[in-house]
C-alpha cells in the first residue's frame, strides 16, 4: 500500500514511513524546547524586519503569530504532534495561521543553527535552575551544621573510627562539594551562553543579517566566531551534563552515609516518615528508599554523560544527525538531578540526628591515639617516638579490654615519663575537637559556615543567576 489519499487530502503513511517517522522524529522529546525555539524565531524575525531582509509588516505578522502559538501551547490548547521536530511544527503552524508571511521566517537560517540556539537557551535556564536548587540545599545544610556545630561524632577513614569531629564539620564538607558544583553550573552557563544563530547550515548566510541584534534579543553575551564549529559544537551539553554527573556523585556519597547512619549499627539519624518506606513483609522496617533511589539514579546521569561523549567521538564536521541524540541526554540529566536535589533537600531538612548515639560512638575506643602522640611531642618527644609509645599503649588497652579513656594519668606515665596529670584532659573528645583549631579543622566549624555563606553569595552574584534568558 503506497501513499493512499485520506479524506482530508493528506497522504496516508506506508508502514515503512510510519516506522521511519517513529525512528527519525524528534518532536516527541524536543517539543519541550518550544518556548526557546519561539524565542529564537521571534529574535530572528525581528532582525530580518529591521535589516529590511523581509518586509516590516511580514516581520510583525510573524512575531504576532509566534506569540499566539506560544500562548496556545502554554495553555495546552495547541497540541504538539504531526511534524518531524519542534522547528518544523512551529513553522508549519505559523504558516497555517498567518499565510504566506510565515514562509519567510526561515530566510537566512537553517535548522542546524536554529536547533542548537534553542538548546543553548534551554541549557542556560537549566543551569540557573539547578544552581538555585543547590543554593537552597547549601542554606539548609548550613542551618543544620550551625545547630550541630558542637555535636561530637566519629570521623572515619577506611570506614574505621579515626578522630572525633562534629556533625557540623561533616555537613560543611558537603557544602564545600555543593559550592564547587555551583561553580561548575556557572561555568556551564558561560559555555552555553554564546549565540550560534546566523551560522546557517554550516557556512553562514548570503543575507546581510545582523547577528548582534538576534544575540542581544535572546540575552546571549557573545557570538560564535566560526560557523562550522557553531553548528557542530555540543561541548556546552557535555559541560552541563558533566556538572550534573559530579553533583549526583556528591549526592550519592551523602546518601550512602545517611543510609549507613540510619541503620541500627550506627543509629545516628532517623529520616522522616515521608522519606522512608515499610517492607511488605517485615513490619519493623524503615527503609531509606529515597536516599537509595538518589544513589541509584546517579548511574543514569553518568549514562547520559557517556552517551554524549560517545555520540560526539569521531564525528566529522559539521552537523550530523547523530547529534539529535543530544537532547534526551541533556533532559534526562537535568530532570534527574532536579528532582534528586528537591527530594534530598527535604530529606535532610527533616532528618533527626541522635547526638547521644553519635557521642557514644566517640567515647570508649582509640580515637584519642593521635592526640596522645601529639601530647608527647608537645612535651618534647620526636613524633615517631611518640607514635611508637602510643602504639604500645593501644596494644596494652586492647589486651586488657580497655578504651584509651579508661586509663588514668598514672597508667599513662608507666609508658613515658613525659605524661603529666593533664593527659586525661587531652584525651577528652570535646578537647580533641577543640584542639584542632587550625583553619578548616574540626574546631573551625563556625568560621567554615561563615565562609560558606560568603562564597555562596559571591557565586550567586556571578553569571547565571542575575541574567534573564
Ligand atoms: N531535529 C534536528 C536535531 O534535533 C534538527 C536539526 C536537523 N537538521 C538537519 N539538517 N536535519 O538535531
Amino acid at each position: 500500500m503506497k501513499n493512499v489519499l485520506k479524506n482530508d487530502g493528506q497522504k496516508e503513511k506506508t508502514p515503512a514511513e510510519r516506522l521511519i517517522s517513529r525512528f527519525n522524529d524528534s518532536l516527541p522529546f524536543d517539543k519541550r524546547l518550544y518556548k526557546y525555539d519561539i524565542a529564537g524565531s521571534i529574535a530572528h524575525a525581528k532582525m530580518l524586519g529591521l535589516e529590511g531582509i523581509i518586509d516590516k509588516k511580514d516581520s510583525i505578522a510573524i512575531i504576532n503569530g509566534l506569540s499566539s502559538i506560544l500562548s496556545d501551547i502554554d495553555e495546552g490548547v495547541l497540541k504538539l504532534h504531526g511534524a518531524e521536530d519542534i522547528h518544523m511544527f512551529i513553522e508549519a503552524e505559523l504558516t497555517s495561521r498567518i499565510g504566506d508571511a510565515g514562509k519567510k521566517l526561515h530566510t537566512a537560517r537553517s535548522r542546524n543553527d536554529q536547533s542548537v540556539t534553542g538548546l543553548r537557551l534551554y541549557v542556560r535556564d537549566a543551569a540557573s535552575g539547578l544552581k538555585a536548587r543547590l543554593t537552597g540545599l547549601i542554606s539548609v545544610l548550613c542551618k543544620i551544621a550551625d545547630e550541630y556545630s558542637p555535636a561530637l561524632m566519629p570521623g572515619y577513614t577506611h570506614m574505621q573510627r579515626a578522630q572525633p569531629v562534629t556533625l557540623g564539620h561533616h555537613l560543611c564538607a558537603y557544602c564545600e562539594m555543593f559550592l564547587r558544583d555551583i561553580h561548575r553550573f556557572n561555568n556551564s552557563f558561560i559555555s552555553a551562553d554564546c549565540c550560534p544563530l546566523g551560522s546557517g547550515a554550516l557556512a553562514g548566510t548570503t543575507f546581510p543579517i545582523d547577528r548582534e541584534v538576534t544575540a542581544h534579543e535572546m540575552g546571549f553575551s557573545g557570538l560564535s566566531a566560526n560557523s562550522m564549529d557553531a553548528v557542530s559544537d555540543r561541548d556546552f551539553c557535555i559541560d552541563f551534563v558533566s556538572a550534573c554527573a559530579v553533583t549526583m556523585m556528591h549526592l550519592s556519597r551523602f546518601c550512602e552515609e545517611l543510609i549507613l547512619w540510619s541503620g541500627a549499627e550506627f543509629g545516628f539519624v532517623k529520616m522522616a516518615d515521608e522519606y522512608t518506606t515499610g517492607s511488605s513483609m517485615m513490619p519493623q522496617k524503615r527503609n531509606p528508599d529515597m536516599a537509595e533511589l538518589i544513589r541509584g539514579k546517579t548511574g543514569r546521569v553518568y549514562g547520559s554523560l557517556t552517551a554524549l561523549l560517545t555520540m560526539m567521538k569521531g564525528l566529522p564536521l559539521t552537523y550530523n544527525k547523530d547529534m539529535q541524540e543530544d537532547k534526551e541526554a541533556v533532559f534526562n540529566a537535568h530532570d534527574t538531578l532536579d528532582i534528586c536535589l528537591a527530594v534530598f533537600s527535604g530529606m535532610i531538612a527533616t532528618a533527626k540526628f541522635d547526638t547521644g548515639k553519635m557521642k557514644a560512638a566517640v567515647t570508649g575506643g582509640f580515637m584519642a591515639a593521635t592526640d596522645i602522640a601529639d601530647y608527647l611531642v608537645k612535651k618534647g618527644a620526636a613524633f615517631r617516638d611518640a607514635y611508637h609509645i602510643t602504639k604500645e599503649i593501644v596494644g596494652y588497652c586492647e589486651k586488657n579490654n580497655l578504651g584509651l579513656a579508661g586509663l588514668s594519668a598514672a597508667d599513662f606515665s608507666r609508658f613515658s615519663p613525659l605524661f603529666g596529670s593533664d593527659i586525661t584532659d587531652a584525651v577528652k573528645p570535646e578537647n580533641m575537637v577543640k584542639n584542632r583549631a587550625v583553619i578548616g579543622g574540626a574546631a573551625d566549624v563556625k568560621q567554615n559556615i561563615r565562609s560558606i555563606v560568603a562564597r555562596l553569595e559571591h557565586l550567586g552574584r556571578m553569571t547565571g543567576q542575575a541574567r534573564k534568558a
